[in-house]
């Protein structure tokens, strides 16, 4: 079965559209940095402001410089940290590479860090309080299989790819004594030895490697769930626009060996970006509850 990530995004924005529309306070409002002009990341920033719209969130696009300092933007989180009106702040990644992203990240006020990757956030996901935020990409890839009924219970779940943004958060979530959680986790990555052997021992697969269709046939069981979380741009003569996107599995020819497989597009990525708006809707029912919000 193809998991439909874009209509369970559809179906959770809905859901906070509507818990929106039942507050008589200011809408819930997301900052959204961007530094240069890294084409993709253009790309990702846009949709995050329009599916944000599309909601009733307020957006701020502080579009900065590629050439401005560390500092320069270090200031620019602590005027948006300080601002009463901005319940979350998401700097994209990646970052020119002058500016360092961990001391970026450590700046951002942990109770506005949408993204989940501020150390505060890391750590208590890491502890299993689920009272943070949650890193979205993770996050929705788990509410993807909660909504799919997948039980992973005592599952062998198998994370290629260690990012901080996905592979290790996803992982942390997996492992979790909790509901959607509980499997066996194993994680690889380059220097892991005989990945086919790995991957056909798994149960679920979730990659992250960025790169195209590189999870084959032959490395799935029969039955796997594969969760795809790349995106990658490959040229495709056929196509008017020169290139098409490709997860990082090889999607013909594993999903009919699949339980579950999702695909790319219209898999993982709207669920990042729904679960962007779930956090920020999260940040601002916080604050309505400490009273902070009129
Ligand atoms: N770059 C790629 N994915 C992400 C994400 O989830 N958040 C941010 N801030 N940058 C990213």
């Amino acid at each position: 079965m193809i998991i439909d990530g874009k209509k369970i995004a559809e179906d959770i924005q809905q859901e906070i559209k509507a818990r929106i529309q039942s507050y008589s306070t200011r809408p819930p409002c997301l900052a959204v940095v961007l530094v240069g002009e890294h084409p993709p990341s253009q790309i990702y920033v846009n949709r995050k402001t329009q599916a944000c719209a599309a909601v009733g969130i307020r957006s701020i696009k502080k579009l900065l410089p590629a050439n401005m300092t560390e500092e320069e933007l270090l200031a620019e989180i602590e005027i948006l940290n300080n601002d009463p009106q901005i319940d979350g702040i998401l700097v994209q990644l990646p970052l020119p590479p002058h500016i360092n992203p961990n001391r970026i990240t450590y700046h951002i006020n942990p109770n506005k860090d949408v993204d989940g990757f501020h150390p505060f956030n890391v750590g208590k996901m890491l502890i299993g309080e689920m009272d943070g935020f949650l890193p979205c990409t993770p996050l929705g890839i788990k509410v993807l299989m909660e909504r799919s009924a997948i039980d992973i219970t005592g599952k062998h779940a198998l994370v290629i790819g260690r990012s901080n943004i996905v592979g290790k958060p996803m992982a942390a979530l997996l492992m979790q004594g909790m509901p959607g959680g509980n499997a066996t986790v194993t994680i690889a990555h380059r220097y892991s030895i005989d990945l086919p052997t790995l991957c056909r021992l798994a149960d679920i697969i979730i990659i992250a490697i960025g790169q195209p269709k590189f999870l084959k046939a032959d490395m799935v069981k029969e039955g796997a769930i594969v969760i795809d979380v790349g995106i990658n741009k490959i040229e495709d003569a056929t196509k008017k626009s020169g290139y098409q996107i490709v997860g990082d599995v090889d999607f013909e020819n594993v999903a009919p060996k699949c339980s579950y497989i999702t695909p790319v597009p219209g898999g993982v990525g709207p669920m990042t970006i729904a679960m962007l708006l779930h956090n920020t809707l999260l940040s601002y029912q916080l604050k309505l509850k400490q009273g902070l919000i009129s």
